[in-house]
């Protein structure tokens, strides 16, 4: 009877402890540091806790993997950093994808801040598993879009519109003070800074891995036959020959942003490749 009534007495003490909330840690570090209070930031972590939610099926299990010890929301929080660079450089991009922020694992959203230097393009690209809706924090940038129309697409088949050549449609906005656009998933779409003044932008997708398409890059990799494009350019070799592919491929920039050449003139840019 002693024995039963110490071990519920233990049983009790421990259930108290389970229940007693974890008081948020002291902060003895005024000024905010990436790292600290955020979701892990070297990989082994990040891999671990991948592997703990896409263990887990259901939501309340991930809740349990993320949030352990309540009322601490370390894991559910991510830390983006002003990624400001100095031109040539025409911008950078922090982006929060399952891949460095695990708890959008089974949330299907992302997000990414884009800091567009003055002249800054972000190139061309798409995404090929997300809708992006980005707003313009500070600043001024052209957000255009190049519309999805194929008549013709399938060829030229009896019945159907005819194949019509030349380009697409494309459409733009100017975005400042907090005006957003829609760029839908895998429409390509770019965003340019025409002013001499950094822009600031923050995005979100409908995914956790939106993914990412630059179309120069990805056209000009069809490779290594050069005909292989220029027959898809309709075989203006005057323009396209394969010497001239073969020089500029390995330029094509891998950044998310360059800069404008006529803007960085007019800008009066130092240190710019002009
Ligand atoms: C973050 O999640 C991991 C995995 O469940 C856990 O071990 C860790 O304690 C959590 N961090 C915090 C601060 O709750
Ligand atoms: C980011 O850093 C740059 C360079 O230090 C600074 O000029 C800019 O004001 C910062 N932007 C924000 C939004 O804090
Ligand atoms: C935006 O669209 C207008 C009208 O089609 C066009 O004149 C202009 O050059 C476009 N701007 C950009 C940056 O593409």
């Amino acid at each position: 009877m002693v024995k039963l009534l110490a071990s519920a007495f233990v049983a009790t003490l421990a259930a108290i402890a389970a229940a007693t909330p974890v008081l948020p840690r002291e902060n003895t570090n005024s000024t905010p540091t990436a790292g600290s209070g955020v979701s892990p930031t070297d990989s082994a972590s990040i891999k671990a806790l991948q592997t703990a939610l896409l263990l887990s099926a259901g939501f309340s299990d991930r809740q349990n993997v993320l949030l352990p010890n309540p009322p601490d929301a370390t894991n559910i929080t991510f830390q983006f950093i002003n990624n400001t660079v100095n031109a040539p450089t025409g911008g950078t991009i922090a982006l929060t994808t399952l891949n460095n922020f695990p708890a959008l694992i089974g949330t299907n959203v992302g997000m990414a801040i884009g800091f567009v230097n003055p002249c800054g393009l972000n190139v061309p690209h798409n995404h090929p598993r997300a809708n992006e809706f980005l707003t313009v924090i500070s600043g001024t940038l052209i957000g255009g879009l190049i519309l999805e129309v194929n008549p013709g697409g399938a060829g030229d088949v009896v019945g159907q519109p005819k194949p019509v050549n030349g380009p697409l449609p494309q459409v733009n906005a100017t975005l400042e003070n907090f005006k957003g656009m829609l760029f839908p998933q895998g429409e390509t779409h770019f965003q340019f800074n025409p002013t001499c003044k950094p822009a600031l932008f923050a995005a979100a997708f409908d995914s956790s891995d939106p993914g990412r398409t630059q179309i120069a890059r990805n056209f000009f990799s069809a490779y290594p036959d050069e005909e292989v494009l220029i027959a898809a350019v309709g075989g203006n070799l005057e323009t396209l020959d394969p010497a001239r592919i073969e020089q500029f491929r390995e330029q094509i920039p891998t950044a998310f942003a360059v800069q404008i050449e006529s803007c960085v003139k007019r800008c009066g840019i130092p240190h710019a490749k002009v």
